[in-house]
């Protein structure tokens, strides 16, 4: 197979919900329509965030399970899917933020009962951002649920994006008959089973009296309304709208009946997009292009305190990786060969000797060689954008516990923070350093890891501040005499950029209004 082939035929993309919308048991569905798994059940690894927020242990019994579903890997009609795990403990969401910046794609599950909830709300801001291509897939149809119209509504106005339903329930929750795919024209008639995949009834024209042989009257009456409703409402389908983040297509269905999963996978293969060009600083990185070029994007650690080691996930944006080959790794300026890169297949993870665009690799590293963001080449000095910092929900302070230990403490602090486990800030007021965190559980990992991997003890001490906000300016004098003005709120953030800590709403906007052409920015790359 050419290698253009190879690309053409990539999609890689994440499931992203808020927890409990369904994206485990979706997930685990899109395995098993692929082959890659074949009882439902397997994949376990969302199941983490079922423990309590406090119980770090008992999260971490679970992370060797993590690892290998942080990419899962599979064959589907002619296509190879590759889908990024995101972590499905609501505080994890930094993480997930990053994965995001790997795919060319992505997949939102709403719970059809709940709506749009507060973490696909955010999720969704930085694929916006992005202009990331999203399908959203409307889950749990077999209870009850809220009315399909008002449900499109909602998530039209929450996610700020237009929709166009691609399928479209009949009935929901006891009464729930089936889905019409109206990207096929057929009706998909449901029969509550967790294993079996439904047949589909193809529907020329939906006014032919046969509807009536399959669901009743009034069920048949209310789907032609539906249909006419949604197609004089809705504009039509247009791929390359969706292909520019401007349009989400809808599925309605049940994964854990595994209803309507078919058609969301067989549509989302023939329209999502296969990797893309991806910006550089230098310069657009084409994935057409045959030297080889990658970043990482996730760190995920092995917590085994006898040896420090690391799996760093790698996306490839250009060429071909290959195993035993010599590659730049442009922050420390070294050929670097690596001996062992893993790929990722169902649930498995296996050496491989190479891996095309699209493809996520996963390379050992023993010795801290790599950081979130860095960039592998083939030679060519290039610095992958898109990797932001997202300002924190939670700040504290971090103080030393054992001054005997105050270098392992810096060590520790400075390694957890490359890696993206939080973010360090350091006061220009104080001197002192603040890890700004997305949730509870991060500041327990760090503290966790300072003292198993470290050997150094850490205390949080409370600093009540409300958002992290980089600031930039075009006049260096009003830049100066903002930071001289605000000196108590000021900060440096891990790469030194300067970084305003607001401890309330009000603070900051006094700040915006005071200092009109001065800049805000809720994340890093503006
Ligand atoms: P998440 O990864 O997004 O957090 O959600 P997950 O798939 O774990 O699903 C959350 C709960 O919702 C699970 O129930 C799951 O069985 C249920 N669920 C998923 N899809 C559907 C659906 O289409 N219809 C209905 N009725 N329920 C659905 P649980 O009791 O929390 O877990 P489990 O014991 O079933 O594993």
């Amino acid at each position: 197979m050419s290698t253009e082939t190879e690309i053409l035929r990539r999609r890689t993309f994440a499931i992203i919900s808020h927890p409990d919308a369904g994206k485990t048991t979706l997930t685990e569905k899109l395995l098993l329509f692929g082959g890659a798994i074949h009882i439902a059940g397997a994949v376990k690894s969302n199941k983490i965030r079922k423990t309590a927020t406090s119980d770090w242990m008992a999260i971490e019994k679970q992370r060797g399970i993590s690892v290998a579903t942080s990419v899962m890997g599979f064959e589907y009609k002619g296509f190879k899917i590759n889908i990024l795990d995101t972590p499905g403990h609501q505080d994890f969401a930094e993480d997930t933020y990053r994965t995001l910046t790997a795919v060319d794609s992505v997949i939102i599950v709403v719970d059809a009962a709940r709506g749009v909830e507060t973490q696909t709300r955010r999720l969704m801001e930085v694929c916006r951002m992005r202009k990331t291509p999203v399908i959203i897939f409307v889950n749990k149809m077999d209870r009850e649920s809220i009315d399909p119209f008002d449900l499109l509504d909602e998530l039209e106005k929450e996610l700020q994006i237009a929709v166009r339903p691609l399928s479209f329930p009949v009935n929901m929750g006891a009464k729930f008959k089936g889905v019409y795919n109206i990207f096929e024209k057929k009706l998909n008639l449901f029969t509550p089973d967790k294993q079996r995949i439904t047949e589909k009834i193809e529907f020329d024209d939906i006014n032919s009296p046969d509807l009536e042989k399959y669901v009743d009257e009034d069920d048949a009456h209310k789907l032609r309304k539906d249909l006419e409703l949604i197609e004089s409402v809705y504009p039509e389908f247009d791929s390359s709208t969706y292909l520019n983040g401007d349009l989400a297509p809808v599925f309605f269905g049940s994964a854990l009946n595994n209803f309507g999963v078919n058609e969301l996978l067989d549509c989302f293969v023939e329209i999502a997009p296969s990797p893309q060009c991806i910006a550089a600083q230098e310069r657009e990185v084409s994935p057409y292009e045959d030297s080889f070029a990658g970043f990482v994007f996730k760190i995920h650690a092995n917590m085994d305190p006898n040896h420090r080691s690391c799996i760093a996930f790698v996306k490839i944006c250009a060429g071909k990786f290959e195993r035993n080959v010599n590659y730049k790794h442009i922050r420390l300026n070294r050929m670097l060969k690596f001996s062992a890169p893993t790929a990722f297949m169902a649930q498995k993870k296996e050496t491989v000797d190479e891996a095309f665009v699209g493809d996520i690799i996963g390379l050992p590293d023993n010795g801290n060689t790599f950081k979130i963001g860095d960039t592998l080449t083939a030679g060519e000095i290039l610095h992958f954008k898109g990797l932001p910092s997202f300002s924190p929900e939670m700040f504290k302070y971090i103080q030393n516990a054992d001054p005997m230990k105050t270098k392992q403490l810096e060590k520790g602090i400075a390694q957890l923070t490359d890696e993206g486990v939080a973010q360090l800030f350091v006061s220009q007021y104080n001197n002192r350093k603040i890890i700004g965190a997305v949730g509870q559980l991060q500041f327990e990992v760090i503290q966790y890891r300072l003292e198993h991997e470290y050997g150094a003890q850490c205390r949080w001490e409370p600093v009540s501040l409300y958002k992290a906000c980089w600031i930039s300016g075009n006049e260096t004098a009003e830049m100066e005499n903002f930071k001289r003005r605000k000196a108590q709120y000021m900060a440096k953030d891990k790469l030194g950029r300067d970084v305003f800590l607001a401890d309330s709403a009000y603070v900051l906007q006094t700040a915006q209004n005071d200092f009109k052409n001065i800049k805000f920015h809720f994340n890093s790359e503006f």
